[in-house]
């Protein structure tokens, strides 16, 4: 298994042992597992990560920059691309030269599709894919695991429901993907129209994984988890048909029956009316819990790909 210097661009290029691997150098930074207040910030002290977000972005920008600085890591980069020299036409490739000349890691949010994969042919550094359009968010995915590892104590034996827009929505694409490598049923709950698109459902044919689609939630759902979506109303070409759709599957305050059963309600966040914030208190809700992971999956990984820390 090698980490040190490798780009994590797409959920498929990480085996099942790699997966688990990295699920458990994240044990080292959560303070769930770990008792004494140990500050990390002399793990990568001197390192520079440059964060590229050519789209907005609230927990993936902020946890980065969180668990950069708890390493010791100094930050360069922007979040606005207007404000940088790509407003006076320079090109994609040279922006990202010249920022892999700055520093040591780049992590990369934006709009297109293999976006991340282009920057890390002209990358000498790591690159880390921080959403590409629809396509993948692999380091979303590796929290998500986490935190199923976490709350559920084994990913082997459980069922997960994906509900929402599992067309555009790259968190499910990418999880749905890596969840096939375990022995995990799938449940996709959404819209015929925001079905999981074939692509992936060809793969997890080909993986032998069971998997049930729905087009309303069941109401005798047996899931350990329910991964509720945004609709991804970015990615729509016909906002009419955004407009018609949006409103089909609500988790209201009924929905509290379910978390009553032990159903555990996940969500990558933002949220904007898909769950009724009443339902929040409840103790298997755990979306913001969730959120809280992904500072020490992106601890873990930052460290990994600088090579600073050991295999253990
Ligand atoms: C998601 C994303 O950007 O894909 N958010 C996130 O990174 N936590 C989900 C979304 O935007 O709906």
């Amino acid at each position: 298994m090698k980490f040190k210097g490798r780009d994590i661009i797409d959920i498929n290029d990480f085996s099942k042992e790699e997966l688990l691997y990295i699920l458990k150098t994240a044990k080292r930074f959560d303070p769930a597992f770990v008792k004494s207040d140990r500050s990390n910030y002399t793990i990568a002290q001197g390192k520079i990560v440059a964060l590229l977000f050519f789209e907005p972005s609230t927990r993936t920008e902020q946890s980065f920059r969180s668990a950069a600085q708890k390493i010791g890591m100094g930050i360069i980069g922007f979040n606005d691309p207007e404000a940088t020299s790509i407003h006076k036409g320079e090109t994609f490739s040279d922006t990202i030269r010249i920022m892999d000349s700055y520093a040591d890691v780049l992590i990369m949010r934006h709009p297109e599709a293999l976006s991340a994969k282009k920057a890390a042919e002209v990358a000498q550094i790591p690159v880390i894919n921080a959403g590409d359009g629809p396509n993948q968010h692999p380091t979303q995915t590796m929290l998500d695991l986490y935190t199923m590892m976490k709350e559920a104590g084994k990913l082997d034996g459980i069922t997960v429901a994906l509900m929402g827009d599992l067309k555009y929505g790259r968190t499910v694409h990418a999880l749905s993907l890596a969840l096939s490598l375990f022995r995990v049923k799938q449940i996709f709950i959404s819209h015929p129209n925001l079905a999981m698109p074939d692509e992936f459902l060809k793969i997890l044919k080909s993986r032998k994984v069971t998997y049930e689609e729905y087009e309303r939630l069941p109401e005798n759902l047996e899931a350990n988890f329910l991964y509720q979506t945004r609709v991804q109303k970015e990615r729509f070409k016909d906002l009419k048909e955004y407009e018609r759709i949006k409103d089909k599957f609500i988790l209201d305050s009924s929905f509290k029956k379910y978390l009553d059963r032990g159903i555990k309600l996940m969500h990558p966040l933002p949220r904007v009316n898909e769950i009724d914030p009443a339902l929040d208190s409840h103790k298997n809700a755990i979306y913001f819990a969730q959120a809280r992971n992904g500072l020490y999956i992106r601890e873990a990984l930052l460290a990994l790909v600088l090579g600073r820390i050991n295999s253990r």
